[in-house]
């Protein structure tokens, strides 16, 4: 009998430690589930990212050396964003959503035609227009996120 309570509290006692053990374990696998933004949101973070760069340099006309390779990653990045589905389509009815993609993928194609403007006239050293592109994709980016997300 003796031995039999001892067996069972040692038991007990692995249990309460295991439970214990994995709970934080288990919170943080869950935490980094939630932390993973979907693909249109990490494309178009990098969009902001490299846009930042650009209009604090475009505000004292100081594009440089990196001002290029900023404009790719833009580019690419919005490209890539441009063939996902905005977030706000998950809730749309099916009769609506091809209407919606055409609508959001012309939009997206005039900020690739600024953003490639802008590459152009970077490379020829129109500093002035670099400037003003930048300021046309701020503008694109309001009016983008007015239609196309549920935040805008
Ligand atoms: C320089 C221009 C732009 C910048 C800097 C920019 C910035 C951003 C940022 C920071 C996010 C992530 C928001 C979050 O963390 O939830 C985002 C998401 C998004 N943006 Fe833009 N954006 C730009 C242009 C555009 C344009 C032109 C469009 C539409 C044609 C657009 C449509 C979206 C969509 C659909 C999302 C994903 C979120 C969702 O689907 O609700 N963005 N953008």
């Amino acid at each position: 009998m003796k031995s039999t309570s001892w067996i069972r509290r040692v038991l007990l006692a692995s249990l309460v430690l295991a439970a214990v053990g994995l709970f934080p374990f288990t919170s943080l696998v869950a935490e980094d589930e939630a932390v993973e933004d979907p693909p249109i949101v990490q494309y178009m973070d990098v969009v902001n990212s490299t846009y930042k760069k650009l209009r604090k340099q475009a505000r004292r006309l100081s594009f440089d050396g990196e001002s290029l390779g900023w404009v790719q990653e833009l580019q690419l990045n919005a490209l890539k964003a441009m063939h996902e589905e905005p977030l706000m389509m998950a809730k749309m009815p099916a009769a609506e959503k091809p209407k919606f993609v055409i609508a959001y993928r012309k939009a997206m194609v005039e900020m690739m035609q600024q953003a490639l403007d802008l590459e152009i006239a970077l490379l020829e050293g129109r500093k002035e227009d670099a400037a003003k592109l930048v300021d046309a994709l701020a503008k694109g980016k309001t009016e983008g996120h007015e239609k196309f997300t549920e935040e805008g």
